[in-house]
């Protein structure tokens, strides 16, 4: 693609000119598309002297740490710090039921440990880091009319951004934004010349505060996270292996606190509920649920009940957005 070659070109221009040869950069990324590109573009300009975090919140998917710091490590060669904070995230998280308070107990925790992070660096390297790289994409930043001199004429509608995000004041750190100019598509194609592995650019969107929004209520109570993690890894594998991934916008589980009564075997069982959610949708403002084959179905709900313990029963969202939303809080 000779647009992305160029804008490629272009970026790496920009940025060499406006860092410093002793100047340091620092990222976080989320193991999402858009700070993984931005983070790979920034790496090959200005190498080493950038500095990329990945914290694990305790609120990941199936093996999620390993799989994204495999690919940052052996596909990308990224320079990138693994902070797990789980314990941090979980303990702040205990007994909080509202959607909206564990969120700001979320963004307000990662924020701390990227705080804790740059005073690190701070010390390792004798300086502070200057720079910040975001992800920020063009839909993230217009509002009706385009930056000046983008190019960019159509106005596109905002999408509510609910990012973990917001950065300490003091911090004073410069915002490098490679992506601002570009849609999502255009970020996947700069992804794919920046050798990023397809299958990580075509991943679903995966909300900031994880899974803590798919345990509806206290995310701490019992088992949930772990059963959580179980059902959706077979959800999401059934749908790859049925050759529909990129048919859907976003497949997942959730996790309800609540127990039915069933029986397996000869045994009544008292245990928990679990819903799967799938649709389709351009952007997330609104989305179609998704219409899979009553096998598929049949075949999902058997793995789920016979290897994920203490889960009797699975349920399928079949609402679409409006009237609800795509995450169940
Ligand atoms: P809703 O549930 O609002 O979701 O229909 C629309 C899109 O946004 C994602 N989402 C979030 N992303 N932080 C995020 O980074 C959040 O708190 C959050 N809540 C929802 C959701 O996964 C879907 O793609």
């Amino acid at each position: 693609d000779w647009k992305m070659q160029d804008v490629l070109e272009e970026e790496i221009k920009v940025i060499k000119g406006m860092v410093a040869p002793d100047e340091h950069v620092i990222c976080a990324l989320s193991g999402g598309v858009d700070s993984t590109v931005a983070a790979t573009l920034v790496h090959k300009a200005i190498g080493d002297r950038l500095h990329c975090v990945f914290v694990d919140n305790g609120l990941l998917r199936y093996k999620e740490r390993e799989r994204v710091m495999a690919t940052f490590q052996s596909d990308l060669h990224l320079p990138v710090t693994c902070i797990d904070a789980s314990d941090r995230f979980l303990s702040k998280l205990k007994g909080v039921k509202d959607p909206e308070d564990k969120r700001k107990i979320i963004g307000r925790e990662f924020i701390y440990i990227f705080d804790d992070f740059a005073l690190e660096l701070e010390k390792k390297l004798g300086k502070r880091p200057t720079f910040l790289v975001q992800g920020t994409l063009y839909p993230d930043v217009i509002e009706s009319c385009p930056p000046p001199g983008s190019g960019r004429t159509h106005s596109h509608t905002i999408k509510s951004h609910h990012n973990v995000g917001g950065l300490p004041k003091d911090m004073k750190l410069k915002l490098i934004e490679p992506l601002k100019l570009l849609f999502k598509d255009e970020v996947r194609k700069l992804g794919c010349i920046l050798n990023v592995p397809e299958s990580f650019l075509k991943r679903h969107p995966f909300p900031g505060p994880g899974l803590a929004v798919r345990v509806l209520g206290d995310v701490t109570e019992g088992n949930a996270l772990d059963i959580l993690r179980q059902v959706d890894e077979i959800f999401v594998q059934s749908i790859k292996d049925a050759g529909l991934y990129d048919k859907i916008w976003q497949a997942f589980a959730v996790f309800l606190p609540v127990q039915s009564v069933g029986v397996q075997g000869d045994q009544r069982t008292h245990s928990h509920v679990v819903v799967l959610r799938a649709v389709t949708s351009e952007d997330g403002m609104t989305a179609d649920w998704y219409y899979f084959d009553h096998k598929f179905l049949v075949d999902v709900v058997g793995k789920i009940c016979n290897n994920v313990r203490g889960v009797n029963r699975v349920c399928q969202d079949i609402t679409s957005k409006p009237p609800a939303t795509v995450e169940w809080e």
